[in-house]
């Protein structure tokens, strides 16, 4: 029974490991040049779109107007909560100059890969993202460049979903190399929460995914970059469990893969209720990805379902000291999801497999699947996102009672300090009906 994926041992063989591990752009070799080498007006920094090229053009002016990565993100470093932070850490450095702050909240390569107009100020600026210029910036726009040779000549391949999420994933989680661990956050630093396609869609996006770009680049599915976004934001959560060194802080294991609010509640406010892996008084695991997987498994593995299910269990189980071996479960399930991740890059949803996903998303809420706060934020944020794709292939009856519908229930995942799971169930069974059942 507890073979979640190990019928498909062959998918570690299909994906070929070290193609799938681009270095990511702080980690590779090239020199990095700098902001202002894209942002001429005849490059990257035109006003308007051009109407004759293969992209915008304009990719600089919503940048540096509009995205938080430009403005926000270097600049908060600067400010009194930053302040309160490196002095509750006992930094000593400001945080704008400390590593552990910059190399989330800027572009860190090491100084010896910075080009002369290379400048820290300008925040996470193109080359954060899109790997270091100096091998592909004179070549990406000879005549006959295609998007493959600019990617061998170290082009970040942000266009290949699972690059894309390890890329996002390493500053709005963290990897082996950066972490906001409980130790940060305890002095003060906020929650993280990330979803991949809609945060792709809130950065702005500075492309779009028309038919020019796919010819390029491949297809664009949201759902499958969704799906491809929490199998990789759950294998780094698992990672941290396994591994010795950060999965531990003295006593006590590293805090910031639990529930948050496991902890963080007044003790006047009892809200313990039943439910199945886990007790009164028992620390839970964060399973926000765990659940959205629950569905991605089924509506991809069907076979496997039942497996997964059991080895999530089983790492509630061993968690909260109720008999199940919390380590094992979380390696097989990290290594069953290279499985799933090797077949999702194939992988097309038609109308029937979303409609499948966004009802098994609302049913499972409705069960009540959703009591801890960050399962529901994923919830919301993945029926949403599905239910977008099915109304923009004319899916979906009723669009407009449908975004009614997502209004009311992001209203019940506003603020996390306010979570009711009962609001939350309300509000998604309002959804049912949309979906034709
Ligand atoms: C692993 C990456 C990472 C590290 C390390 C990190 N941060 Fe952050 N930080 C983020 C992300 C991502 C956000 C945005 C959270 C969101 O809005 O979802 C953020 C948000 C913040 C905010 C709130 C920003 C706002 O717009 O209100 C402050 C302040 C902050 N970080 C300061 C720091 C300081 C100081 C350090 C160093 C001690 C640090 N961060 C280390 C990734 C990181
Ligand atoms: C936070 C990450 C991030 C930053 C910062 C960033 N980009 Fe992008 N960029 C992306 C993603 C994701 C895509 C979409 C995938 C793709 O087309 O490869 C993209 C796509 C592009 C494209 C290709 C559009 C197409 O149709 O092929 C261009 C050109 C581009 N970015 C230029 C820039 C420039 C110039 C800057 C700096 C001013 C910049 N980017 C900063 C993430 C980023
Ligand atoms: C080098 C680290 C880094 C990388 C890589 C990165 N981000 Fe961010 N991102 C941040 C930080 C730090 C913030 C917080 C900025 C702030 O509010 O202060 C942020 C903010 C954002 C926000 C605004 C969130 C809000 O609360 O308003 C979005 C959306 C976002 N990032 C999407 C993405 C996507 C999509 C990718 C991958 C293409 C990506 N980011 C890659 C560090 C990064
Ligand atoms: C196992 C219980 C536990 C979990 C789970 C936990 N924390 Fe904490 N947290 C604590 C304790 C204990 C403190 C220290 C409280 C104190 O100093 O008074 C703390 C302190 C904090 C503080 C500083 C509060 C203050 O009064 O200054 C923040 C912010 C915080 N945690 C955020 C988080 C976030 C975000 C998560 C989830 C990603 C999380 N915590 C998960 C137990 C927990």
């Amino acid at each position: 029974m507890r073979r979640f994926l190990a019928a498909t041992l062959a998918a570690a063989a299909l994906s070929a490991p070290a193609a799938d591990r681009p270095p990511l752009p702080y980690e590779a070799k090239g020199t990095h040049l700098g902001v202002v080498n894209c942002a001429s007006s005849l490059c990257h920094g035109s006003i308007s779109e051009w109407k004759g090229s293969n992209v915008l053009q304009n990719e600089y002016v919503t940048w540096s107007r509009v995205d938080k990565h430009a403005l926000r993100a270097a600049q908060v470093l600067t400010g009194e909560r930053s302040r309160r932070i490196a002095a509750n850490l006992g930094l000593k450095q400001p945080a704008h100059e400390a590593k552990v702050c910059v190399d989330c909240h800027g572009h860190n390569p090491p100084a010896e890969r910075r080009g002369e107009r290379f400048k820290a100020s300008d925040g996470i600026g193109c080359e954060a993202c899109h790997g270091p210029a100096e091998g592909w910036i004179r070549s990406h726009v000879a005549p006959g460049a295609t998007h493959e040779r600019n990617v061998a000549d170290g082009l970040y391949p942000t266009a290949d979903p699972v690059a894309l999420a390890r890329l996002c994933l390493s500053c709005h989680f963290g990897n082996k190399d950066k972490f906001v661990t409980h130790r940060i956050m305890g002095a003060g630093h906020p929650r993280i929460s990330f979803e991949l396609d809609t945060f792709t869609q809130t950065q702005p996006p500075h492309f779009v995914a028309d038919a020019d770009w796919e010819r390029r680049k491949g297809r664009w599915d949201g759902v499958r970059v969704w799906a491809i976004g929490q199998a990789l934001a759950a294998q780094e959560q698992l990672d941290v469990i396994l591994d010795p060194r950060r999965g531990r802080d003295g006593l006590f294991p590293e805090l910031v893969v639990f529930d948050c609010h496991a902890c963080h509640h007044p003790m006047s406010d009892t809200r313990w209720k039943p439910r199945v892996g886990t007790r009164p008084g028992a620390i839970r695991f964060n399973d926000a990805n765990l659940l959205m997987l629950r569905q991605i498994v089924r509506a991809t593995f069907p076979a496997d379902a039942a497996s997964f299910d059991e080895l999530v269990l089983q790492l509630h189980r061993g968690v909260a000291g109720e008999g199940g071996d919390a380590l094992e479960a979380a390696r097989r399930l990290r290594k069953g999801l290279d499985g799933v991740v090797a077949k999702l890059r194939g992988r097309e949803f038609g109308d029937r497999d979303l409609k499948a996903i966004a009802a098994g998303l609302v049913d499972d809420g409705v069960a009540g699947h959703y009591g801890d706060y960050a399962g529901a934020e994923q919830a919301a944020m993945a029926v949403a996102s599905v239910m977008n794709f099915l109304a923009r292939r004319g899916a979906l009856g009723d669009v407009r009672a449908a975004n009614a519908a997502l209004d009311r229930l992001f209203e019940t995942v506003k603020d996390d300090e306010k979570y009711r799971a009962e609001r939350f169930r309300a509000a998604l069974s309002g959804l049912r009906a949309l979906l034709g059942r």
